[in-house]
This record gives C-alpha cells, sequence and structure tokens, in this order.
C-alpha cells in the first residue's frame, strides 16, 4: 500500500506569527489519519516550525536546497544546516525553480545526488507548461524530465523519493488539471518507471497532484487510483482548507 501524503507548499507567505498561528490552527484540527500531512514554510521559520509541530503527525519540510555542500555561496542554505534542525525532507524541481530560478535539469539532478547522499528524503516536481498540453507533447516533456533527472538513480534510492506531477498552467491560476488528466499522466509515469526499474518500485512510490487544489476538487483528484496525494500551494495558507483537502484522502 502506498503511502497517501499531502504536503503544503506556504512559498514566500507568513512571517513569524502566522507560521506559528497556522501550525496551531492545524494542530489543533486534524484528526487521526493515515494520511502522511508535511508544510513546507519559509527558511527563517523552519526552525520554529519543527519546535511547534514537536511530535505530532506533522512533517517540517524544506522549499529548496543549495546544490553544494557548504561553503562561499552567500545567501544559500545547505542540506545539512536543513538536517540539523530537523528538517529530513525537501522540494526539488519545483516549476517556479525552474523558471524563476533557471533551475534545468542537469541542477536538479545534482540537487537530487548531495540530498540522498545526506540523508534528506526528497519530493521531487514536475511537469508541462500550457504550450505543452496544447500541442499535445506534454506526454514527452514530462518523460524527458523525468529521463533526465530521477530516471538517473540507483533503484535503491527511490524509497527516499516521492514525486509531484505539476501542470505549470494549474499552478495558482485557479485552473486544475481534471481527475481524468492527473490520472493519466500518474499512470504514465508509473508505467515508465516500471519500464526502466521494476514493477515494484512503480508500485510503491507516492505520486502526489499539484495545480490549484481546493476542498471542492480535492476528492476526485485522489480518488484516482494512482494519485497518492496533493502537493498544496495557495489552499494551504488556510488552516480550514488544507484540513479539509488532508480529509479528502480517507
Ligand atoms: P497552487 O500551488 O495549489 O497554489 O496551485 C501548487 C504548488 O505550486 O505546489
Amino acid at each position: 500500500m502506498r503511502k497517501k501524503i499531502v504536503a503544503g507548499n506556504w512559498k514566500m507567505n507568513n512571517g513569524l506569527s502566522e507560521t506559528i498561528e497556522l501550525i496551531n490552527d492545524l494542530k489543533q484540527n486534524l484528526s487521526d489519519s493515515d494520511v502522511k500531512v508535511m508544510i513546507a514554510p519559509s527558511y527563517p521559520f523552519l526552525k520554529t516550525a519543527v519546535d511547534q509541530v514537536g511530535d505530532g503527525s506533522i512533517e517540517v519540510i524544506s522549499q529548496n536546497i543549495n546544490d553544494n555542500k557548504s561553503g562561499a555561496y552567500t545567501g544559500e542554505v545547505s542540506i545539512d544546516m536543513l538536517n540539523s534542525i530537523g528538517v529530513n525532507t525537501t522540494l526539488i524541481g519545483h516549476s517556479e525553480r525552474r523558471a524563476y530560478y533557471n533551475e534545468d535539469d542537469a541542477l536538479l539532478l545534482k540537487k537530487i545526488n548531495l540530498a540522498l547522499e545526506s540523508n534528506m528524503d526528497i519530493i521531487f516536481c514536475f511537469g508541462e507548461e500550457l504550450k505543452d498540453r496544447k500541442s499535445n507533447s506534454y506526454f514527452d516533456i514530462v518523460k524527458a524530465q523525468l529521463e533526465n533527472t530521477v530516471m538517473k538513480l540507483e533503484p535503491n534510492s527511490w524509497k527516499n523519493i516521492v514525486l509531484a506531477y505539476e501542470p505549470v498552467w494549474a499552478i495558482g491560476t485557479g485552473e486544475t488539471a481534471s481527475a481524468e488528466q492527473a490520472q493519466e499522466i500518474h499512470k504514465f509515469v508509473r508505467n515508465c518507471i516500471s519500464e526502466h526499474f521494476s514493477s515494484e518500485i512503480a508500485d510503491n512510490v507516492p505520486i502526489l497532484y499539484g495545480g490549484s487544489v481546493k476542498p471542492s476538487n480535492a476528492v476526485e483528484i485522489f480518488n484516482k487510483k494512482d494519485v497518492d496525494g496533493g502537493l498544496i500551494g495557495g489552499a494551504a495558507l488556510n488552516a480550514h482548507d488544507f484540513v479539509e483537502i488532508i480529509k479528502a484522502n480517507n
């Protein structure tokens, strides 16, 4: 049985007091469930968030890592720093990193390898742009994004990887992929992994959907066979909506 995961990517939102308040609201409203809940606040608040969630069921994760171990990289944050405050999972390859910070597949692979060497688990994001969807080249684009990165890993690394399909045209736009569109790609990706590695690895890797997930569409999307939860942006900033989305997995 694959793990169900709902991860909230707070992006560059929430100061200190909002971080504490949102975590407290989540803790009060989360009921026991089999869903793994993660939140990704901004760097300055990660340690506070780790302390605030305590031993409960929420895992605090990072939105990004630097691709170097340590050294003269002004303004950057290393994996070891994150590990030292109890953050042991990171997003890699979010479309905003790709688009605004020019993170290409080669850099993402470097980050993935360094993370895995450093005991940091990964949620690896991928997904096509609107032009790729319109020109019907989205299968090729998605396949290439994976072949240039996670498909180069050792089979053993997959136990530390979660994938997140995030069609760029659906992120923060209010536009959602239909449940069928999500399922189509998730199944395709699982088939690619099965062909490249094994059906066992393909069956075990959680694949999340991200892109304008809301309480109103979460149940339909999460009900699809190959969708194992979601990576949530905007709706993760509201405790009520985020909790409803988590419950949509039950
Ligand atoms: P959104 O963002 O839910 O606001 O569309 C998703 C994401 O970027 O992970």
